[in-house]
């Protein structure tokens, strides 16, 4: 007896920019799933090919222009061959540019913004009957309610990401965040629990809760009382399995007290926290209407550090703001030093369409900008070498995640996200293991297990760092 099944069609998701890109890229995925489609990642047998793009600097947007152009000739060669690609943008160069986009780049049959992927299916149905659909709407609210009724289809994980509240309503004057994600949003502590609860049960141990600024993050507790990120941390770290927490990214104005106490009472919170500064001149900070002076910063990471003292922090730096002079430059390498940083993340300033610091007239030249970035990257690549180093000869957890680089290894992380290395077998994969760090690598430290007659069968439950 034979039987005639249409082939399942195939979604390439190509994800750029930040971590909430990647949670919605997944969330999507899942989401198409239900419609039928299965995950690919070739371009030639894609029927829908989805760009999650991100619009934060400028070549951001410009690389999702050329990839367009790629696909281009990839759409043109499955019509030749009779099959029918359909192209989208989503994210948040969709949010800003719209019907720009299809206007600049006709391959486009969809555009969707961050707020609007929840109406996916609908949008796909349009294009299906051979109308251009765009979509970008902010109905924040809607899209998690629906997208949570997808459930979760993804690849089973050791890891896995949350999002807990989206936009920002801080207008830094450098940043698109607050018109492309719009304004800030929390989801309810109810969802963020059966959805947490979920994930551990799916065998999750490491969650990263994400926002832009997440933080900010509040809500009505379980408890009828106001919470804020630190006591919904306290009420995630009781789901059992969920070995480890962290968050990201935090505003140095969001960081309150219940926050800080849950770094100084939570096992379970990693002792890693990205605390972006921009920059260490408090002209250059009020110019970027950060709220806050370099001695604020300082102070607020000493207090951190009276918490948790192994805390390892990272942080975000812009140079060439507009007007920077090169004692506002020195002020940031000043505060960088002050700090000691396990890493950054830093970045030449670039207009933003529609932002404040776009209209300034003092821009900085080209190769200033790239001077002084090179002279703060060589500064984190420094201290980031004397953090990895610190830890040569200490016994550690390591979560390990997946298969090493060599064939017997495998690969984990560090309380400090950290990559290591380690001989072990493959049914240690999802377990918390004790590592002594033996040396350092180019990009992960190598470790050796400090039992090895520990069982992989019995997961080390112990989280004592
Ligand atoms: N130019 C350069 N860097 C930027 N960032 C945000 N907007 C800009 C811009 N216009 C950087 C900030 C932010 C990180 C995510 O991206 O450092 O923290
Ligand atoms: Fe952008 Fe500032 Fe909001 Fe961060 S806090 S997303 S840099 S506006």
């Amino acid at each position: 007896m034979t039987e005639t099944r249409t082939a399942a069609k195939k979604v390439l998701i190509k994800t750029y920019g930040c971590q909430m890109n990647a949670y919605d890229s997944d969330r999507m995925a899942d989401m198409l799933a239900a419609e039928g489609y299965q995950p690919t990642e070739e371009l030639g047998e894609a029927d829908l090919v989805l760009l999650n793009t991100c619009h934060i600097r400028e070549k951001a947007a410009e690389k999702v222009y050329s990839e367009l152009g790629r696909i281009r000739l990839a759409k043109d060669e499955a019509a030749a061959a009779g099959r029918v690609m359909t192209v989208g943008v989503a994210g948040c160069v969709a949010q800003a540019e719209g019907a720009e986009i299809a206007r600049r780049a006709p391959v486009v049959d969809l555009v969707v913004g961050p707020q609007s992927y929840q109406n996916l299916p609908a949008l796909l149905r349009k294009t299906a009957a051979g109308e251009r659909a765009i979509e970008t709407e902010f109905a924040i609210g809607e899209k998690f309610e629906r997208l949570e009724k997808a459930g979760r289809r993804s690849a089973k994980a050791v890891s896995a990401f949350l999002t807990v509240q989206e936009g920002c309503d801080k207008f830094c004057t450098f940043c698109v965040v607050p018109y492309t994600r719009g304004a800030e949003v929390s989801r309810p502590v109810s969802r963020i629990l059966a959805e947490a609860e979920a994930l551990a049960a799916s065998g999750v141990r490491e969650m990263t809760l994400l926002g832009q600024n997440v933080n900010a993050w509040h809500g009505e507790g379980a408890d009828g009382r106001e919470w804020g990120l630190g006591e919904l941390l306290f009420r995630l770290a009781e789901i059992p399995g969920l070995d480890r927490l962290r968050y990201t990214t935090s505003h140095p104005r969001d960081m309150d007290d219940a926050l800080i106490a849950a770094h100084r009472d939570l096992p379970e919170l990693m002792p890693y926290l990205h605390l972006p500064v921009q920059s260490g001149s408090d002209r250059i900070l009020k110019a970027m209407n950060r709220r806050h002076k370099a001695a604020d910063y300082l102070a607020l990471v000493e207090r951190i550090r009276a918490a948790r003292p192994d805390i390892a922090l990272s942080g975000d730096f812009i140079v060439g703001f507009p007007g920077e002079t090169d004692a506002d430059f020195e002020a940031t390498m000043r505060l960088i030093e002050a700090v000691g940083y396990a890493a950054a993340f830093s970045f030449k300033y670039s207009p933003r369409p529609g932002t404040p610091a776009a209209e300034h007239d003092d821009q900085v030249p080209e190769k200033v900008k790239t001077e002084r970035l090179a002279a703060l990257q060589a500064l984190v690549a420094q201290q980031q070498d004397a953090f990895n180093r610190s830890k040569i000869g200490a016994t550690m957890d390591v979560l390990f995640e997946k298969a090493g680089r060599h064939p017997g290894q495998l690969a984990g992380k560090s309380p400090w996200l950290q990559a290591v290395q380690v001989d072990a077998p493959e049914a240690m994969i999802g377990t918390i293991q004790r590592v002594v760090i033996e040396k350092p690598g180019a990009n992960s430290l190598y470790g050796r297990l400090v039992s090895s007659s520990s069982s992989a069968t019995q997961p080390l439950v112990e989280a004592a760092h």
